[in-house]
């Protein structure tokens, strides 16, 4: 131990330490500043830990405490309240924020960087930004943001936030200002009193037999509370979304299935025991070889991956029409493999799960999912209680995109916190997150694809198979909706359509914004280019011609009755993509379609409850999750626009105190379930109102809200003579512009939203997705070697940086929904659905190369973006 004396926030401070202690935990842990954020601590890759150091921004994740001897350190607790108010406001007004999670270490590198008095371009701020990762807002708005800043820093003002408005506002996100900040705690914030911390061990081998687990050492570690393992699991110790073919902790005597499974977990007084106490757990293996080829694990007489369903996962299929017969009369045929990779959430915001336990028995669970109600069932299920023992309550979430949705350490928290009946908290390492959360599916996709003369299509016969890893989460229904989309928004009169989800030892996959879509819209989209040459057409004009309108019938069969948009989104692109072909620019073009909803026959529910005080507020209660993509703002809009009150008086909520569970927040459908839901409340309160009540007068009721969507169908199935698939469907067009030496340059991306219940926040969403998109094209991958990633550095993983974005133009249609909450449909994530094809078509038209791989490195573009730099002999060969 050492002394070390340095200031803080402007403060002199002395403290005891081990000189190697990193700043981060110096700051977050002792000095309790959670504006400071461990996104990949100690990568020292994603900037969120940035504090400045004698008026510099360091990482500090990569300081030691000894080296801050005698200097000075700001995190934003000591910026002042004029200078914060700057910062929250710009962003705010830019909506430069969505999750918030990266948003402080930006604030105080903005700061630096604003401080100077330079008039920085946008270049340049996107060059300054380097050390920051963004997940969610593609950087567009964050550099809004600096803009403002340092032209109010100038003497300009600041434009005022909107504070109020309903439907089609650009309202400024709920509690923005606070998350700007870091003010507003994410779990791993939350310090409870008595409070213990734990850690999960993790499976070293994708597939072996666990032959002894011997927790004696690590018990015997000073300081050590707890060390949970499968014989201490109270209730059900198999856990999943869909099938229960999880186990929460691997037992002694069962297998290992991939390298995230959890044998162990400790719980001790502090991080740094913990994690000596699990390096102390003992456990023994016998390996097995894996099974990593999809199309090895279904043949016949492969080893069975998981004991409780065999390797074929799922099997979906669409047909309609005499396929071969089609083909053979085509005027123009084309076919290939398309494959695509592995993709990482990298959600700023590690997993973090806090259990407290309470004087009346019941246990408080701090979330961070993506569906507190389905949480709590399986927590739950797990600790063998009801559901009525567990309050689970939702805290900000730093970033999901489907990667939330399933259990991870949730039970092991719980756990933990029974059996020592104090309050325990886990939070991952970004290593640990990537063992643990599912992945985008790798897919792998033979395309067989025929149009007429005229370039009208014909037949389309599609195999799909995609690698769901070593448990089912919903990778079924992945490749259902993959199958659903084989054929894009286009009509195609014939059809056979065979999409196989296989179990492997690789790390689960299962929802990724996009669902399914991505992939299938990738391989899609190159049939059309490759069609389109053939045929002599433009490729505007090759999807013009075969795109789907109202009357004309979806892949699976549903006819489409309503707001069809892709028509107004081509023709929205349409001057923008002449105007650069003219200019001899290499430019690409895909449409897409994404279903709203989880449609195929489940029953969805939506539920809301408005109870008004006699503060003059009201609680807006959802079940659906906040995850950075505005939703708590744009219910407080419905809200506003039925009832006339103004935004805020109304607190939104989520927790289980009511029962409105509606499932997952996925498939695009928090927007148009949960919106519709409140509307439903909201009118039933304004009716009290237009009869000459006061919101004084109504203080104490409560106004309930539910809708139920029963009317979609399963593939195959009809209901009432009709197949409907999907309540709604979101629609685009983007167009992808190269510049002269093939980088990225420019991207213009048309949607239909329905109706845009704020503007600003449905650009947001869309410039974030095409952030992710192109990274999905160019980039990103995490590639597997027998079974275990082969990286989990951001950088490698190859997320995209400000300074590699080319400009993004964002077109809102409005086609409106007769289903959706004022005619909205879901925006979450469509936006990338077609960018990795209309990368691909640019690519093309830059250097005649028609590339059928994911991510596209071998390109001009990847080229020159530094990132994702995996050596091919580093992975297995079928990935
Ligand atoms: S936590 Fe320090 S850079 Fe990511
Ligand atoms: S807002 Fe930047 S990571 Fe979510």
């Amino acid at each position: 131990m050492k002394t070390i004396s340095f200031r803080l926030n402007g403060e002199a401070r002395r403290i005891e330490t081990w000189p190697e202690e990193p700043l981060i935990d110096v700051l977050r842990q002792t000095f309790k500043l959670k504006s400071v954020k461990a996104g990949c601590a100690p990568q020292k890759e994603c900037g969120s830990c940035v504090a400045l150091i004698d008026g510099v921004p360091k990482v500090t994740c990569s300081v030691r405490i000894a080296q801050v001897e005698g200097r000075a350190i700001l995190t934003l607790e000591g910026v002042s309240d004029n200078e914060r108010r700057l910062y929250a406001d710009a962003f705010q007004v830019a909506a430069g924020l969505q999750c918030g999670f990266c948003t402080p270490g930006l604030v105080l590198r903005i700061k630096w960087m604003t401080d100077q008095g330079r008039q920085l371009s946008r270049a340049e701020i996107a060059r300054a930004l380097d050390g920051h990762l963004c997940r969610c807002t593609g950087y567009v708005k964050i550099i809004d943001a600096v803009e403002l800043i340092q032209a109010a820093k100038q003497g300009g003002a600041l434009p005022a936030a909107v504070e109020d408005g309903g439907v089609g506002a650009r309202l400024r996100r709920y509690q923005g200002g606070e998350l700007a900040l870091g003010a507003r705690p994410f779990v791993a914030d939350i310090d409870v009193s008595g409070m213990l911390h734990g850690v999960v061990v993790l499976s070293k081998h994708a597939r072996a037999r666990v032959t002894r687990i011997d927790v004696a050492k690590a018990l015997a570690l000073p300081g050590v509370a707890a060390v949970a393992t499968a014989r201490d699991v109270p209730g059900e110790r198999w856990v999943g979304q869909i099938y229960k073919d999880w186990p929460c902790f691997v037992a002694e005597g069962e297998e290992v299935r991939c390298v995230g499974d959890v044998v162990a977990a400790v719980a001790a007084e502090s991080t740094r025991v913990a994690r000596q106490a699990a390096s102390l757990v003992e456990v023994e293996y016998e390996p097995l070889a894996p099974v990593l080829d999809p199309a090895e694990a279904i043949k016949p007489g492969a080893p069975q991956v998981n004991p409780r369903h065999e390797n074929v996962l799922s099997v979906t299929r669409y047909a309609r029409g005499d396929v071969e017969a089609a083909l053979a009369q085509s005027a123009h045929v084309v076919g290939g493999v398309w494959t695509t990779q592995r993709i990482e959430h990298l959600f700023l915001e590690p997993e973090a799960a806090l259990a407290v336990p309470l004087p009346d028995g019941r246990l408080h669970f701090y979330s961070q999912g993506q569906g507190i109600f389905e949480d709590r069932r399986q927590v739950a299920s797990v600790l063998g209680e009801p559901e009525e023992r567990l309050f689970f309550e939702l805290m900000p979430n730093g970033g999901g995109f489907g990667g939330k949705e399933d259990m991870t350490i949730q039970a092991q928290t719980a756990l933990l916190a029974r059996m020592t009946g104090r309050p325990v908290r886990i939070e991952l390492n970004r290593e640990e997150s990537i063992l643990m959360h599912p992945k985008r599916h790798p897919l792998t996709m033979t395309y067989t694809v025929g149009c007429d003369a005229d370039g009208r299509l014909t037949a389309a016969k599609v195999d799909m198979l995609g690698d769901s890893g070593a448990y089912a989460s919903v990778g079924g229904k992945v490749l259902e909706r993959a199958a659903a989309h084989a054929c894009g928004p286009y009509r195609m009169p014939a059809l056979a359509i065979e999409a196989v989800a296989a179990y492997t030892n690789n790390p689960p996959c299962g929802a990724m914004r996009g669902f399914g879509a991505n992939q299938a819209s990738f391989a899609i989209e190159g049939c059309l280019d490759l069609l389109a040459a053939k045929a002599g057409l433009d490729r505007w004009e090759m999807r013009w011609r075969n795109i789907l309108r109202v009357g004309d019938v979806f892949t699976t069969g549903q006819v489409l009755e309503k707001s069809v948009g892709v028509e107004k989104t081509l023709l929205a692109v349409k001057s923008a993509y002449d105007a650069a072909r003219a200019q001899g620019r290499a430019v690409g073009i895909a449409c897409a379609i994404k279903n709203v909803g989880l449609g195929n026959g489940a029953i969805e529910y939506g539920k809301s409850r408005l109870a008004v005080h006699s503060d003059g507020t009201v609680d807006l209660h959802t079940g659906f999750t906040e995850m950075g993509q505005g939703l708590l703002t744009i219910l407080t809009q419905c809200a506003v626009e039925v009832t006339g009150l103004p935004a805020g008086i109304f607190r939104p909520q989520v927790n289980t105190r009511y029962e409105l569970g509606g499932g997952q927040t996925t498939g695009s459908r928090g927007s148009l379930i949960a919106g519709r839901a409140v509307i439903d409340a909201a009118e039933k309160l304004k009716a009290d109102l237009d009869g000459g009540l006061t919101l004084a007068d109504l203080a104490g009721r409560v106004y309930a809200g539910e809708i139920r969507i029963d009317d979609t169908t399963a593939p195959g199935e009809l209901k009432n003579g009709k197949i409907k698939t999907h309540t709604t469907f979101g629609w685009a067009t983007q167009v992808v512009v190269l510049g002269e030496n093939g980088a990225l340059q420019r991207v213009i991306a048309a949607h239909d939203v329905g109706r845009a219940l704020n503007p600003q926040q449905c650009e947001a969403q869309i410039q974030g997705a095409v952030h992710m998109g192109l990274g999905y094209a160019l980039t990103e991958e995490l590639p597997c070697k027998d079974g275990r990633p082969v990286t989990f550095k951001l950088r490698e993983i190859g997320v995209l940086r400000a300074q590699h974005m080319p400009e993004v133009e964002v077109i809102l249609v409005e086609d409106p929904e007769p289903e959706g909450p004022f005619g909205a449909k879901g925006v979450g994530e469509i936006g990338l659905v077609p960018t990795a094809g209309a990368v691909a078509g640019a690519l093309e038209a830059y250097d005649g190369v028609r590339r059928t791989r994911l991510p596209m490195k071998d390109s001009p573009a990847a080229r020159a973006i530094n990132l994702g730099r995996i050596a091919d002999a580093d992975r297995d060969q079928w990935h």
